[in-house]
């Protein structure tokens, strides 16, 4: 026995919901490690453009090359750094419009996201994890301590991406960052294997108007209810 807390937090939510910045600093909070398992499918989408596969057109390409990305998360002083075939992961590159303009079309590939569920899981072993995304609660991790998802209205959300340095093209609005996260929410949460919606046991935040701590504010009495941490 380690005597180690092992506490998993679910997150999900649709696309710049405020989701990554809520799971950060609940992991600071709670001295956990911050899992973002939207930066292991940007990963994945990444890869498939530099290998020149157009991952809308052709997924079978990209099924066909996984075994050829090693993918995996390594704890570094408290974080958890991506790796890829033994190299960090660039977040620059995995942020990038061209990545976030076909990762919903790589992330609806059943055997892509049959391959990551192993290396989202095994972050488990790590004690304290808060883990974001679209699939969390209802697949990942069924049996999480505390499950949230966390939302805002679309403009609120197109608004705060706009505000995301280098997540957006040049010369992009308010309607066209719109445009491009509803189109990904819709291809989320239709896809066959694993939507993006709420676990039945998840607890929903609608976040307009509230600020990043006041967030965190509401999931940390939400969890020390649960857990009496
Ligand atoms: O940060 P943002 O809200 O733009 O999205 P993200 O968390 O980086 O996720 C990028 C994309 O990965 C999503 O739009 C989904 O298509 C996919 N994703 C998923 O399918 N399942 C997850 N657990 C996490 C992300």
């Amino acid at each position: 026995m380690t005597g180690k807390k092992m506490i998993q937090i679910a997150i999900d939510g649709p696309a710049a919901s405020g989701k990554s910045t809520a799971a950060r600093a609940l992991a600071e909070r709670l001295g956990g490690y911050y899992v973002n398992t939207g930066d292991m499918y940007r990963t994945v989408a990444w890869a498939a453009l530099q290998a020149g596969i157009d991952p809308d057109a052709d997924p079978a390409a990209v099924v066909a090359k996984l075994p050829a990305w090693d993918l995996r998360l390594q704890a570094e002083e408290g974080v958890l750094q991506l790796i890829l075939n033994d190299v960090p992961v660039p977040q620059a590159a995995i942020r990038a419009p061209e990545v976030a303009a076909v990762v919903s079309q790589v992330a609806r590939i059943p055997e892509v996201r049959d391959w990551m569920l192993d290396r989202q899981r095994d972050c488990r072993h790590l004690g304290i994890i808060i883990m974001e995304g679209r699939d969390i609660g209802t697949v990942v991790l069924p049996d999480a301590t505390c499950k949230f998802f966390i939302t805002a209205s679309p403009e609120e959300r197109a608004r705060r991406r706009l505000q995301q340095a280098g997540e957006v093209t040049p010369g992009a609005t308010l309607a066209s960052v719109a445009a491009d996260i509803a189109e990904r929410d819709r291809i989320d949460s239709t896809r066959a294997v694993a939507p993006l919606k709420p676990a039945a046991d998840a607890e929903i935040f609608v976040t307009d108007g509230m600020e990043k701590e006041e967030v965190a504010d509401l999931l940390i009495a939400a969890i020390k209810r649960k857990t009496g941490l």
